[in-house]
This record gives structure tokens, C-alpha cells and sequence, in this order.
């Protein structure tokens, strides 16, 4: 289970901050290898705070072990000749590390692995880079010797799409009925830098897509917009900004809102610190606005069976010799790739890693 991960105390957000800094697949800075440890020493207090706020730390792991452990245990049921499954989860930036998943894989034998993404919509910067830190660790031998395929974006997945919609509606409950179907919905996604974009990553266009099928599944019951959250730095980045449209909305009088975090399965310092304690905070305190935010997938039993339905499918495709180990779409690289690692790791993976 590939995912960026989260510092779990809060003393492990400099260490958090640093690796993700210094990712060369997710940004190029100058001198960055120096650059990297300045920007997250003096990045630490402010994101330190912010994770003390939510409780003292990421519930990233505790909730990726937790759908982990229920997709294994569906998993051999939904697919017993491949039985026993076991999930390992591998972050690029928080333990356990790739390294350490190695380490557990080693010691329990695995020879055959599915390199399952954790973020829906794929982008070079989260998907993209996992995948590429996963074959460095192929080719240098931290965990050679495994067939591995992957599982790369699953953004449109009914059993994903059902438990979004199942969340949407628990939010809407709480507004009156009178005013429910005026309600905005406002999906919510991690931004990404315009240079990403603009070089041909998918994720803008698989969030949309995302999006869509929710609203489908909605029966298109409520006015929405997608908007973009967590914009760092002075360069340009996908917009519109999440609390930019929250103000614009209350300006237009629409000050009915349900935030719908959309592209990430469970919660985080962006939905409990940026979507919670910041914007719904203001919305409701400064901009007199009626917010609910639908809930992260986190336990949600709909969406740990999807997470069992796609890996059983994938399985047995697999094991019929429908599928290749890679997605026909995750061998196109981005028309701007400059990244030479991108072409070894996708080529790397085509074959079945080893
Ligand atoms: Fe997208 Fe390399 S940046 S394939």
C-alpha cells in the first residue's frame, strides 16, 4: 500500500518534512540536497503546531494498518488461490519507509507483491514517485527477487465512487430539508503546481473524472464545484483555492456548504487541520456560512471492500493472463517528462519487476 504517509508523533514531523523536500521526483530546488534540511527546520514549529492540533500527530497509519488488515482479510476470501494476502504498507515520507517494508517483506519471503497505490488519481508527484522510489529498491537488491504488478489509479472505481457518495449524503442529512438541495457541494483536492500540470501530469483530469462519478452516483441531486487546496510557495499552482471559493460562495449568498475531501482515503493534517480547523472554522465564524465537511474514508466497510474488489480482480486477471502487470495508461509518460527514472521505473515494472 504505496502513500505519502504522515509523521505519527509529533516529533517526526522534521524527519517527515526533510524526505519530502528533498523527493526529486515531487520538486527540483536548487542545491536542494542543502536547501531541503533549511526549509524543514524552519517549516518544523509552524507544521509541529499544526499536528499537536489534530491531536498530536497523523492518523495516516493507524488507518491505513487498519484498512490494510480488513482488505487482506476479504481478500482471501474473494480470492483463495492466492491466499494468504498480507498488506505491507510502504510511505515515501514517513515510517514505515519503503526500507522498512522491505525489511518485513524479506523476512516473511514475499516473492509476489501488487504495488497497490493508496492515492486514487494518479500523479507523477505522489503515485509516480512511489512507484519510482519502489524501483530503485528493486534495482539496488533492498527487494529484489519479487513479481510485481500494480495497481496504479482507481479513481472511477464503483465500490471507491459508493463510499464517497455514502459520505456526501451523511453530510447532507444535517442540513434542513428545505434547504438540502441547494446546498453546494464542494470537492476538495490537493493542489499541484501549474509547471506539473502544464507538463501533462493525469491527476487534474482524474480528479475530475472522480468528481463526475460522484455526482452521477448523486443523481446530480446538488450545485457542485471542484477546488484546490494546500497551495505552498509563490509559483502558480491549480486553482480555484479551496478557501478562495468558500468566501466567493458567501459573497454570492450560496452559505450552505458540504467540503468534500476527494482525492486521499483517510484523514489527515489537510482535512484536520486545513479543511477543519482552518477554512470550515472561518466559514462559519467570519463568513456566516452553514459548513459540513463529509468524512474521510478512514473505517468506512464500503470502501475497504472496494480496496478487496480491485485487488481480487487484479489477482485474478492477472492469474488468467488478462492484464500486464502495468496498466496500459501508466506506460505513457507525461508528454513534458523530464525524468529519466520515470521511462527505467515504468519499463522496470512492464516486465514484472525481479
Ligand atoms: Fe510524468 Fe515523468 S513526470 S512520467
Amino acid at each position: 500500500m504505496l502513500n505519502m504517509g504522515g509523521p505519527s508523533t509529533v516529533p517526526e514531523t522534521h524527519d517527515f518534512l526533510k524526505s519530502l523536500f528533498l523527493d526529486r521526483d515531487l520538486m527540483q530546488l536548487p542545491f536542494q540536497s542543502l536547501l531541503a534540511p533549511w526549509i524543514a527546520r524552519r517549516r518544523s514549529p509552524m507544521i509541529e503546531q499544526q499536528y499537536e492540533a489534530i491531536g498530536g500527530g497523523s492518523p495516516i497509519l493507524r488507518w491505513t494498518e487498519h484498512q490494510g488488515a480488513g482488505m487482506a482479510a476479504l481478500l482471501d476470501e474473494l480470492h483463495p488461490t492466492t491466499a494468504p494476502h498480507k498488506a505491507y504498507i510502504a510511505f515515501r515520507y514517513a515510517r514505515p519507509l519503503t526500507d522498512e517494508c522491505a525489511t518485513r517483506m524479506r523476512a516473511d519471503g514475499v516473492k509476489r507483491a501488487v504495488a497497490f497505490t493508496q492515492y486514487p488519481q494518479y500523479s507523477c508527484s505522489t503515485t509516480g514517485s512511489s512507484l519510482n522510489e519502489l524501483y530503485r529498491k528493486g534495482i539496488d537488491g533492498t527487494l529484489s527477487g519479487i513479481e510485481w504488478s500494480v495497481i496504479d489509479r482507481w479513481g472511477t472505481h464503483p465500490g471507491f465512487i459508493e463510499a464517497v457518495a455514502q459520505n456526501v449524503e451523511r453530510a447532507l442529512q444535517k442540513f434542513n430539508p428545505s434547504v438540502r438541495s441547494d446546498t453546494v457541494l464542494l470537492f476538495s483536492a490537493h493542489s499541484l503546481p501549474m509547471s506539473v500540470v502544464n507538463r501533462g501530469d493525469p491527476y487534474v483530469s482524474e480528479v475530475a473524472g472522480t468528481v463526475q462519478a460522484v455526482m452521477q452516483r448523486l443523481g446530480y441531486s446538488n450545485p457542485w464545484r471542484l477546488v484546490w487546496q494546500s497551495q505552498v510557495g509563490p509559483r502558480p499552482w491549480m486553482g480555484p483555492k479551496t478557501d478562495a471559493a468558500l468566501k466567493g460562495l458567501a459573497k454570492l449568498g450560496r452559505k450552505r456548504v458540504v467540503l468534500v475531501p476527494i482525492a486521499f482515503t483517510s484523514d489527515h493534517i489537510e482535512t484536520l487541520f486545513e479543511l477543519d480547523h482552518e477554512y470550515c472554522a472561518e466559514a462559519r465564524e467570519s463568513l456566516g456560512m452553514e459548513v459540513q465537511r463529509a468524512e474521510s474514508l478512514n473505517d468506512s466497510p464500503v470502501f475497504i471492500r472496494a480496496l478487496a474488489d480491485m485487488a481480487a480482480q487484479h489477482l485474478k486477471d492477472y492469474s488468467a493472463g488478462k492484464i500486464s502487470p502495468t496498466s496500459v495508461q501508466m506506460g505513457l509518460r507525461c508528454p513534458g517528462c523530464e525524468n529519466a527514472t520515470c521511462g527505467k521505473q515504468k519499463a522496470w515494472f512492464a516486465k514484472g519487476g525481479e
